[in-house]
């Protein structure tokens, strides 16, 4: 095991200690130990002394930039299938996760796990909370085939899953299958089937044969005694699935339809991950700002949950990591804002709306954005009690 090695970096007047993972260790080095490894360019590495006492000694820049994890040539993995090699493929498959995108080493595990012991895998969460990014993750670790189909843009599912059925004078009628078709009888694919929980009820019924490991077929047709076509040798599906939000397009979805897959659900992220991952993706951008920026989003979640909550959403994800790239792009965050968070809260009621409950809170964090006090917990907190 390689020793923690930390780069300090430098938002407002505080040095932050992050690791090449993105993770936070300010608070277990002291703030002089931080601020001189800065000023000297170093990095710092976590050691034990006698008596198992640890200690943050400084070395060179270099040591932060060779402990990082190395990029994985993901066209050499194949699927093992001797235990002790599926073992080990699970176990290290951290590594095959992109460092963009933040997902618990269980959760990661647990999916790679679920794909290379074939289930049917559903990933569920809020909006915007990185299923699709989690799925085509999973599907790029595996040097498999792999088949895209985003159900919930579908309006005829028949042709998208089946085929249709064509005429032309010399031939008469004639079946065309679908890209479905052929994935599903290619050994070893992972197919994809993004926004299930979105698709049209046709679709359900189609894929309740499918993905049944009992039958593992597709019918061509609804007559009884219909030509089916069977679902190939090691064949993945996984599925997204915004279950129990906020969005009434989604269709609630069969039970007999869920009992097909194992859940894995995706985590809504705390402030500081969300933080973490602003820094990731946007190293330029002032660290304060994002900071700000997964407060704010943050408090929207708890805020929505809440009992007496004001709002009736949180804040996603995807609309931080929108907020934060027109940032980078010179936006001002009361602009970035305006355009991107408060369109999504309606502003009916007037001073009692959703809306002004955002803007009050994003307000908070505009005024003076310069203190450090400005990210006082409490403060914000007890001002959201009274708003
Ligand atoms: N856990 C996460 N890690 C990294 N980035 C994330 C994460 N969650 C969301 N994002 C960001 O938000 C964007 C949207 O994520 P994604 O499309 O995966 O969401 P989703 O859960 O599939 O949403 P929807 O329910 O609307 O389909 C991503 O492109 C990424 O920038
Ligand atoms: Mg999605």
């Amino acid at each position: 095991m390689n020793n923690i090695v930390v780069k300090i970096e430098k938002s407002g007047n505080r040095f932050n200690a992050f690791d090449s993972d993105g993770n936070k260790h300010t608070s277990d080095i002291s703030t002089s130990t931080r601020k001189k490894a800065y000023l000297s360019g170093m990095a710092l590495e976590k050691r034990e002394g006698k008596g198992g006492r640890t200690y943050w000694w400084k070395v060179p820049m270099s040591e932060f930039e060779t402990s990082s994890i190395p990029e994985v040539d993901i066209t050499s993995i194949d699927v093992p299938t001797d235990h002790t090699e599926v073992l080990n493929f699970i176990h290290d498959s951290y590594k095959l996760k992109p460092k963009g995108l933040v997902m618990k080493e269980l959760k990661w595990k647990y999916l790679i796990r679920s794909a290379v012991r074939g289930k049917n895998i559903l990933m569920t969460g809020p909006a915007g909370c990185g299923k699709t990014m989690a799925a085509k993750s999973l599907v790029n670790s595996l040097d498999r085939p792999d088949f895209y189909f985003n159900l919930g843009a579908t309006q005829d599912p028949r042709s998208t899953l089946i085929g249709n059925t064509h005429f032309n004078k010399e031939e008469g009628t004639y079946f065309s299958e679908s890209l479905f078709v052929k994935a599903i009888q290619t050994p070893n694919a992972v197919i994809l089937l993004d926004e299930l929980s979105r698709a049209h009820p046709d679709a359900w019924n189609i894929l309740m044969t499918v993905l049944d490991s009992g039958q593992r077929y597709l019918r061509l047709d609804e007559a009884d005694g219909a030509e089916t076509v069977n679902v190939a040798e090691g064949v993945t599906f996984v599925a997204t699935a915004n279950i129990g939000n906020e969005y009434t397009s989604t269709r609630v979805m069969d039970k007999a339809l869920m009992d097909r897959f194992i859940i894995v659900e995706m985590d809504v992220l705390n402030d500081e991950e969300e933080h973490g991952l602003l820094q990731y993706m946007f190293p330029h951008v002032d660290g304060e700002l994002l900071k700000a920026v997964a407060e704010i989003s943050h408090l929207t979640r708890t805020e929505s949950k809440s009992d007496a909550g004001k709002i009736s959403n949180g804040i996603s994800t995807r609309t931080s990591v929108e907020l934060s790239g027109l940032l980078f792009d010179g936006f001002s965050l009361n602009e970035a804002a305006e355009v991107t968070i408060y369109p999504q809260y309606s502003d009916d009621g007037g001073v009692d709306s959703e809306r002004t409950f955002i803007k009050q809170l994003v307000q908070k964090y505009v005024s003076d954005g310069s203190s450090d006090d400005l990210f006082n917990e409490e403060e914000i907190e007890s001002n959201n009690v009274g708003a």
